[in-house]
């Protein structure tokens, strides 16, 4: 890189230049190929445990058949599917690949150099991303402090006070990823209401179906009442098609008309497109895929409570833990040791330096097997490292 023309690097927009590239979960191939293990678990980047539907790995294989073809670019059934599963009609919804690209069709509409977008401290990495990419400033709320309820998740007073006259969206995760937090109904509609109802809002709802709590909203049903609203879903989490990349945005029609005319004309492939089809309708994988995880998400809070290890309480299929704080000992471990001890032993989790919180690991929750290993593996590594100390 070092022999590489300064010059031709500069004439990167301001904003590409500024990025930092998404880092996702380590593959499994890759801790194969550095250390030589097998028998790896990875825990980190919030994928369904129990894989995909059976009804959509049928759809995904019958729809083999026709690779040579494009797919519907219009994605028509899927779509109508979504349309009915939501009581909307089909030009509510918008398909992207994967919601992270319904988030960028968002950030192409609307931002631009001299606008801003306004997101969370510790908010889900790809709303910086889209927005630098766009030539927009990012306004960053401080999160709710430690110590408080929903610590580290949004703050939505500190989000109001980052709106300005040049922001044109803001980006809320609900619940948020790496922090797992939430936001109840009442506030959040209420912080919807009092903006300035040009802004666009993005409640962004990858982890929609694992929520369980009585005053989570389902705001797909407030699209009503605020034409400014966009929801994203994904086929990624409880679904468990992640590798197909496939979610939506759902948006009043002259929304999704807008969204519709930056979006390429084939993003979303026809395996992709089958398989979230026939998932949708396959409602039994998903409660099972929820009743494992509130089992799971139950098995790792009582197993980190008990080491005396700190964790944010989280409502969705991972939890972002502290490995540094055990109770009563002083002693402190940072996160990238612990996760690159953790590697050695087989297990990938998730280090979150990268949102902002540098000493917290995220480990996705698992089956009861996987789960009892990543505790394992953790007990032998910080018992290695209050060895050596
Ligand atoms: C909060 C949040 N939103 C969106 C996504 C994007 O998921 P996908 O692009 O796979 O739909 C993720 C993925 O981890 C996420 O955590």
């Amino acid at each position: 890189m070092s022999d590489y023309p300064a010059e031709i690097l500069q004439q990167a927009l301001p904003g590409v230049q500024r990025l930092q590239p998404y880092q996702p979960g380590k593959p499994v191939s890759e801790l194969e190929r550095e250390l030589g293990l097998s028998d790896i678990i990875k825990l980190a980047s919030n994928e369904n445990p129990l894989g995909a539907s059976p009804a959509a790995l049928s759809a995904a294989r019958a729809a083999l058949d026709a690779l040579h073809r494009y797919p519907d670019g219009n994605g028509f059934a899927l779509r109508q599917a979504l349309a009915q599963q939501h009581d909307r009609d089909i030009d509510w919804i918008t398909l992207g690949n994967g919601s992270n690209d319904a988030l960028e069709l968002i950030a192409r509409v609307f931002l631009g150099p001299g606008r801003n977008a306004v997101f969370s401290e510790h908010a889900f990495a790809v709303y910086p991303i889209v927005t630098c990419v766009c030539g927009a400033q990012a306004r960053v709320a401080t999160a709710i402090p430690a110590g408080q309820d929903q610590a580290y998740g949004h703050d939505l007073q500190a989000m109001a006070a980052q709106v300005n006259e040049d922001t044109a969206v803001v980006f809320i995760a609900n619940p948020n990823n790496p922090t797992g937090t939430w936001l109840a109904s009442g506030p959040l509609k209420s912080f919807i209401g009092d903006l300035d109802p040009r802004i666009i809002v993005v409640v962004d709802e990858a982890y929609f179906e694992y929520v369980d709590q009585p005053d989570y909203p389902d705001t797909s049903l407030w699209l009503d009442e605020f034409p400014n609203l966009i929801v994203t879903r994904t086929f990624s989490k409880a679904h468990g098609l992640a590798a197909l990349r496939i979610g939506c945005a759902l948006a009043r029609p002259p929304l999704t008309d807008l969204l519709n005319r930056v979006r390429q004309p084939f993003n979303c492939n026809a395996i992709a497109q089958a398989a979230a089809l026939a998932s949708l309708k396959d409602t039994v994988h998903i409660q099972n895929s929820v009743r494992s995880n509130k089992a799971g998400l139950a098995q790792l809070g009582q197993s980190l409570s008990d080491r005396g290890l700190d964790f944010i309480p989280s409502v969705g299929n991972f939890i972002s833990f502290h490995p540094g704080v055990a109770q009563g000992t002083g002693r402190g471990f940072d996160g990238q040791t612990v996760y690159e001890a953790l590697l050695r032993e087989g297990v990938i989790v998730r280090p979150v330096g990268n949102y902002g919180l540098p000493d917290y690991l995220r480990v996705t929750v698992s089956t009861q097997a996987e789960n009892n290993r990543f505790i394992t593996a953790l007990d032998h590594v910080l018992d290695k490292a209050r060895a050596v100390k």
